[in-house]
């Protein structure tokens, strides 16, 4: 929300009132004093008026899983387990995931409570590039670099993938990057060759890179520079 909006919704202050507030710098975001209007408050900025905090700000909290085989990506599940019971954190109600991974799928994932960064991820406008490493029932031809490079139709959505990179790496394993995360996007590339995935494990999504040191169920906070390369 556009910081004279919500300055002008506290009860004892309207929107002009607001404004000059802002244009006497007695304002502050995230201990920045702000004269701009359209400046931006989240859930997470700290806001203060004359020094008084008005908005605490709450904290954004971003982490990595090491998604095992065997489990949901949901938030909840009446039957299975899902990736947010592997992470001992508080407020678990308040994290969602930015961008799924199928139940026998493993690999990066990413959890986070801040809707817009895990927007700017897996938007396909974003065009962030989401790299697997992908093992077949039966061989991969070479026909199907420029199969995937050129687009593939899905009726269902009734549009043509975003042109895909694929590097093959043996005769049924490769390295598939892929800029958006349609259902089963993986799955069904393949699929239009009659060829079955049978091992799909999610390497990086954008400049994040599943960190070594995470066995599979395994999670951690994400780095200040990691959050910021998004
Ligand atoms: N594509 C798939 O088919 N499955 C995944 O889990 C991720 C991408």
């Amino acid at each position: 929300m556009r910081i004279d909006r919500f300055l002008g919704n506290l009860p004892h202050l309207n929107r002009q009132q607001a404004r000059l507030l802002l244009a006497q710098q007695r304002v502050r975001i995230d201990g920045r004093p702000v004269t701009d209007a359209m400046a931006e408050v989240r859930e997470f900025s700290r806001v203060e008026l004359d020094g008084e905090v008005v908005q605490a700000g709450k904290p954004a909290r971003y982490f990595m899983l090491h998604k095992p085989m065997g489990c949901v990506s949901a938030t909840r599940d009446p039957e299975h387990k899902t990736v947010l019971e592997l992470l001992d954190e508080p407020d678990l109600h308040e994290l969602h995931i930015a961008g799924r991974l199928d139940y026998n799928t493993t690999g990066l994932l990413l959890i986070t409570n801040d809707g817009s960064w895990s927007r700017r991820l897996t938007q396909p406008q974003t065009k962030l590039p989401k790299r697997y490493y992908v093992e077949t029932e039966r061989q991969i031809g070479p026909e199907y670099v420029q199969t995937f490079a050129q687009g593939l139709y899905f009726a269902f959505e009734d549009l043509t993938t975003l042109p895909a990179q694929l590097q093959i790496l043996g005769p049924r394993s490769a390295r598939l990057s892929i800029v958006e995360g349609r259902y089963h996007q993986v799955k069904r590339m393949f699929g239009h060759f009659d060829n079955k995935v049978v091992r799909l494990h999610r390497e990086s999504m954008g400049p994040l890179i599943l960190d070594p040191a995470l066995a599979p169920g395994e999670y951690r906070p994400l780095h200040t520079a990691e959050i910021e390369q998004v």
